[in-house]
């Protein structure tokens, strides 16, 4: 009877771990491929040379530089079944190959929702206002960074012989000739960037030139 009691506990324990494991699966509303999806293949997967067509050439792996060749590797509906999340997904995932920076857990959550509700191409992310006051490294340029460019950007990779991890590695962009502005706004002589990617919007560009033109503060 005693058993029968344990064993009734354990099977109730189980089967709230197991409840609340997938209750912890949070839903992330409003997620846009060109805003949330796109930065994550351009920074993560077409770094020198892998998911990308250059000059013409077949990308080997596919080429994740478009919303058509990001579908070829996804199943609308059913994220596990498509290759470009099950690939990046698990504690040692095939991709992207190491010593590539992996994509985050919310990265990874974005993509899984972002199929889950059907692999949109939501181009027009629209309905958010431009705040160019009081820009700041860590809350306004670093973020941008990170999402845009930081997988070709890093210590392992560094894209150029640019580092933009951290605040010294993006200073490095900006002395001695403003190649982080003369890049991200494609000016001639620059090579344009994020590689592979038309500009980035309008607000990104005015936050990055109002933030270097006000003394490219560590703030
Ligand atoms: C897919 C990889 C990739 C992404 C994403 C990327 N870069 Fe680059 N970047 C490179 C490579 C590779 C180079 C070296 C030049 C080349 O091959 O085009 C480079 C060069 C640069 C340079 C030097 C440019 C010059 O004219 O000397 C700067 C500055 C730069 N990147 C900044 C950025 C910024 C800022 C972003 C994000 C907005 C970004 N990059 C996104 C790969 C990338």
């Amino acid at each position: 009877m005693k058993l029968k009691f344990i064993f009734l506990c354990l099977f109730f324990v189980n089967y709230f771990l197991i409840f609340f494991q997938c209750s912890s699966n949070k839903v992330v509303p409003n997620i846009c491929f060109n805003k949330d999806i796109l930065p994550i293949f351009i920074s993560k997967c077409t770094t020198s040379g892998c998911h990308s067509s250059i000059s013409g050439q077949k990308a080997i792996g596919g080429d994740f530089t478009t919303y058509e060749g990001i579908l070829k590797k996804v199943k609308p509906h059913y994220p596990l079944l498509s290759d470009v999340y099950t690939e990046c997904n698990g504690k040692n995932p095939n991709m992207p190959p190491a010593p590539n920076t992996p994509l985050t857990t919310k990265e990874l959550d974005y993509i899984k929702y972002w199929i889950h509700i059907g692999a949109k191409n939501t181009i027009d992310c629209g309905g958010y206002e431009c705040d160019t006051t009081n820009i700041s490294f860590s809350k306004r340029i670093q973020p941008l960074l990170k999402t845009w460019c930081i997988g070709c950007h890093n210590s392992n990779n560094s894209g150029g012989g640019f580092d933009l991890s951290d605040y010294e590695g993006v200073k490095k962009s900006i002395i001695p000739n403003n190649r982080l502005i003369g890049s991200v706004f494609q000016l001639i002589n620059f090579d344009p960037m994020p590689k592979g990617k038309s500009k980035l919007n309008d607000c990104d560009l005015i936050a990055i030139k109002k933030w270097v033109n006000e003394g490219y503060q560590n703030n």
